[in-house]
């Protein structure tokens, strides 16, 4: 549920500029529209094929393989025998409009995504769509091709496993392609309320928030997010280590059941504690305070009184 609503959040990012090309001639920003798809058709047509398989990495790879099975969208080995190209570039470049009209095959494929519709990638062009198809159509008839995706083992977690995600997660051993250890930017449940970043999300609940093992190891093969796609590009996580994260993530999402934000009332906690302590503090200075002149008062007074 918090994934789909996740990804109803990206998709209405993506969604939003066709909206607005219904008017786009009332615009006043004609010229500037102009020149951007003049940009753009520029960008994409200077683009050698070279990149499309870069692209298809970025914007394609953590939700479909070609030959590796369904992720949140379906397998797409052969897909240009299953639908006319006509139909797969329009779909490429308007998956909700498609899905909208009705077309059968494309609710039929929704439902079959448990109602997760295709967001729109970044700079989709027809060119690019057709890039795309024509690269598809070349890797789905090689015997294993390259995103068929990292093979995702199955084998049951175990301690050593989460042990060594651990030690992954906050840098007690280095990633092999040197990427950044997730504690800077990531907390999870057991680690202690200051320790991780606050730059990313909370893990602790990610396992259950990507749908479990095989679309999170999925999702880290190629991270597609702002922040995370820049870091991981030059330094992909492997798949052993895709592994034991995995193991690590499962284990959060057992033990946070009851309390995904343990953390935040740890901290919540020691705020009070050291405000109070503080308050405390002062006070104990103050009576001293207070005491002092008034002893000084009482004593002054007290001496008076005896002369
Ligand atoms: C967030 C996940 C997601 C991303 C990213 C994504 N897709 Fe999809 N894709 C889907 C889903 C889900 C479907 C099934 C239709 C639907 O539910 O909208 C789908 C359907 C398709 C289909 C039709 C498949 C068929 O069996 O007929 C093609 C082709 C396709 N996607 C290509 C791409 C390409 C190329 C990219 C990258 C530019 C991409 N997708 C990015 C989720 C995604
Ligand atoms: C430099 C900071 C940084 C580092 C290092 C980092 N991340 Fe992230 N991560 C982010 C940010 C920020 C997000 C939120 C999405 C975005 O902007 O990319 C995120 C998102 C994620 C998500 C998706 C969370 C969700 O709820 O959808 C996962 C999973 C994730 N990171 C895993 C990792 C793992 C595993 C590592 C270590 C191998 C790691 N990250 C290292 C910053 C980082």
């Amino acid at each position: 549920m918090r994934f789909a609503l996740g990804l109803k959040h990206s998709t209405l990012r993506h969604v939003r500029p066709v909206r607005s090309v219904r008017k786009w001639h009332n615009s006043p920003q004609v010229p500037l529209r102009l020149f951007a798809f003049l940009l753009a058709v520029i960008a994409s047509s200077s683009g050698s094929a070279q990149d499309t398989p870069d692209y298809y990495r970025q914007n394609c790879m953590n939700c479909h393989t070609v030959g590796g099975g369904r992720l949140t969208g379906p397998d797409l080995k052969d897909v240009g025998k299953r639908r006319e190209a006509e139909w797969l570039i329009n779909f490429l470049q308007n998956p909700k409009t498609v899905v909208d009209s009705g077309d059968g095959y494309a609710v039929k494929m929704v439902e079959e995504s448990r109602g997760v519709v295709m967001p729109i990638a970044p700079g989709m062009t027809r060119y690019r769509a057709e890039q795309i198809l024509k690269m598809l159509e070349a890797e789905s008839a090689l015997e294993k091709s390259q995103f068929e995706g990292v093979k995702i083992s199955s084998k049951p977690f175990t301690d050593q496993d989460r042990q060594a995600g651990h030690e992954l997660f906050v840098g007690a051993r280095a990633l092999k392609n040197g990427g950044a250890a997730c504690i800077s930017c990531h907390g999870m449940h057991d680690i202690s309320a200051l320790g991780g970043g606050r730059l990313g999300p909370d893990l602790t609940r990610v396992y259950e928030r990507l749908k479990g093992r095989k679309a999170l190891s999925a999702w880290l093969m190629a991270p597609a997010t702002e922040t995370m796609q820049p870091i991981f590009k030059n330094h992909p996580l492997e798949a052993d280590e895709i592994h034991v994260l995995a193991a690590y993530f499962e284990s959060g999402a057992a033990n946070s059941e009851a309390e995904p934000s343990v953390s935040r009332i740890a901290f919540l906690l020691i705020g009070l504690a050291i405000s109070a302590a503080v308050i405390f503090g002062f006070d104990l200075i103050w009576k001293g305070r207070l005491h002092s002149v008034r002893r000084a008062l009482v004593e002054a007074s007290s001496q008076r009184s005896k002369q």
